[in-house]
C-alpha cells in the first residue's frame, strides 16, 4: 500500500459521505420494514420513501410523481431508452442519439435495431460537442426519440441542452428528449423543466451515495413500456420492493452534493486548471483532449501522453497511491480504443496514451499538487526508460 492516495476516478464511483453511511445503516437496522406493508412498520418506510422523493423533485425543479427509483444510471438508461421507444412504437420508428454516449445508452439502442428500429448516431465535432443544428437535421416525421448525455464521462464535453431541446421541439414537438444526466446531476444547474427535457437519468455513487441506486425523472404525460412486471411499485413503472436505505442514501448525497454547488465548481475549476497547466508546462507534447479547458465540466478532462500506453502510466501513478482511469469503468478491461476518443478522431499514438482524470470538490489543492510532482515526474523516468 503507498504512503498516500489521492483519488482521480470519480467518474468510475466516489468515496460514499459518512452522512450517507450513519443514515443507511440507521435504516437496515431500525426502519426496515416494507414501504407497502399498511403497519407502522410499513409506514415508516413509506415516509422515508416519500421524503427521498420529493428531495430529489425538489433539486431537479420536478413534481414529485415524476421521480421514479431504479438500481442505477444503467436501468434508468434501459428503463428511458427501450421503455419509451417501445411506447410510441406505433407514431414511428426512427431514434436518435450520439456516438458518444455510455454503453447503458448504446446498447438498449443496439437491442432496439434488432427489434427493427433504425438509429441515428449523431457524431461531435473534435471537442465533444453536438450540433443542435444536425440534431434539427437529423429529425424526421418518425422521430419518436432523441437520447443525448449532458456531461461526457471520458472527456467531460457538456452538450447545449437548452439549444438541442428547442431544436428538437421546434421541428418535431412530439419527440422526447431523454438526458443522460449520470455524470453533471448535482455538479451543474439542471432543471428538466427549464430547459424542455422529458426523461431524465442520475446515478448516486457518482455523487459519493451508494451504488445499486439511481433514478429516473419522467415528465408527467410521458409514458413508456416498464421493463419489469410485479407489483404495482413506483406506480407499475419500476416494480420491486423498494431499497429504502439506498434511496435515502441517494437523497442524502444529493442534498449534500448539491449545497454550495457554485462554490465547489469553481473550486474543482481551479484544481483542473492546475493539474493540467502543471504537467502540459513540463511536458508540453501532453494534450487536453475533447473540451477546450474553460468550456468542458469541471471535474473531468482526458490527457493523451503521446508516444506511451496510458495503462502503462496508470499502473506507474497506482503505484504512487494516484488513481486515474484509461477510460470509462465499464470499459476499462477491453483492449479497443475507447468509443468516445475515436469518435473525437484522435490518431492511434493520442487513443493509446489517453488518460482520464476525474476529480472531486473534496480533492484538495495540496492533493493535486502532490499528484502533479508524481504524474510529472513518472513521465520523466518513462521517457528515459525509452530513450526519449
Ligand atoms: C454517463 C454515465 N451514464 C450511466 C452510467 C451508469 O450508471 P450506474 O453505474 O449507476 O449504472 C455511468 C457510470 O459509469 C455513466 O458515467
Amino acid at each position: 500500500m503507498p504512503l498516500r492516495e489521492v483519488y482521480l476516478d470519480n467518474s468510475a464511483t466516489t468515496q460514499v459521505y459518512p452522512e450517507v453511511i450513519k443514515t443507511m445503516q440507521q435504516i437496515m437496522g431500525e426502519k426496515f420494514g416494507n414501504a407497502s406493508s399498511l403497519h407502522r412498520r410499513g409506514t415508516e418506510a413509506e415516509r422515508i420513501l416519500q421524503a427521498s422523493r420529493r428531495a430529489i423533485a425538489g433539486i431537479l425543479g420536478a413534481k414529485n410523481e415524476e421521480i421514479t427509483f431504479t438500481s442505477g444510471g444503467t436501468e434508468s438508461n434501459n428503463l428511458a431508452v427501450l421503455g419509451i421507444a417501445r411506447h410510441y412504437l406505433r407514431r414511428g420508428r426512427h431514434l436518435l442519439t450520439t456516438a458518444i454516449e455510455h454503453a447503458s445508452v448504446l446498447e438498449p439502442f443496439k437491442q432496439l435495431e434488432r427489434e427493427g428500429f433504425s438509429v441515428s448516431y449523431l457524431l461531435p465535432d473534435e471537442r465533444g460537442i453536438i450540433s443542435p443544428r444536425e440534431v434539427t437535421a437529423a429529425l424526421t416525421p418518425e422521430t419518436t426519440l432523441v437520447s443525448i448525455m449532458h456531461v461526457n464521462n471520458e472527456i467531460g464535453s457538456i452538450q447545449p441542452l437548452s439549444q438541442i431541446a428547442a431544436a428538437i421541439k421546434t421541428k418535431n414537438p412530439a419527440t422526447i428528449l431523454h438526458v443522460d444526466a449520470v455524470q453533471s446531476f448535482c455538479k451543474l444547474p439542471l432543471s428538466p423543466e427549464a430547459l424542455g427535457i422529458d426523461a431524465l437519468s442520475i446515478s448516486a455513487h457518482k455523487i459519493h451515495g451508494p451504488k445499486g441506486v439511481g433514478a429516473l425523472y419522467l415528465r408527467a404525460g410521458t409514458l413508456l413500456e416498464p421493463l419489469f412486471r410485479g407489483g404495482g411499485h413506483e406506480k407499475g413503472l419500476r416494480p420491486g420492493t423498494e431499497n429504502i436505505p439506498g434511496i435515502a442514501g441517494l437523497a442524502l448525497a444529493a442534498q449534500m452534493g448539491i449545497k454550495d454547488r457554485k462554490v465547489k465548481a469553481s473550486h474543482l475549476q481551479n484544481l483542473k486548471e492546475k493539474l493540467i497547466n502543471v504537467i502540459q508546462s513540463e511536458h508540453p507534447r501532453v494534450k487536453l483532449n475533447g473540451p477546450r479547458m474553460e468550456e468542458g465540466a469541471p471535474h473531468i478532462f482526458n490527457l493523451s501522453f503521446p508516444g506511451f500506453k496510458g495503462e502503462i502510466i496508470l499502473h506507474a501513478l497506482e503505484q504512487k497511491g494516484i488513481y486515474v482511469s484509461t477510460s470509462s469503468a465499464c470499459h476499462a478491461g477491453s483492449k479497443d480504443p475507447s468509443h468516445v476518443l475515436k469518435a473525437l478522431g484522435l490518431k492511434k499514438e493520442s487513443l493509446e496514451g489517453a488518460l482520464r482524470f476525474s476529480l472531486s470538490y473534496l480533492n484538495t489543492a495540496e492533493e493535486i499538487a502532490y499528484a502533479a510532482t508524481q504524474i510529472n515526474a513518472v513521465i520523466h523516468k518513462l521517457k528515459k526508460y525509452h530513450g526519449l
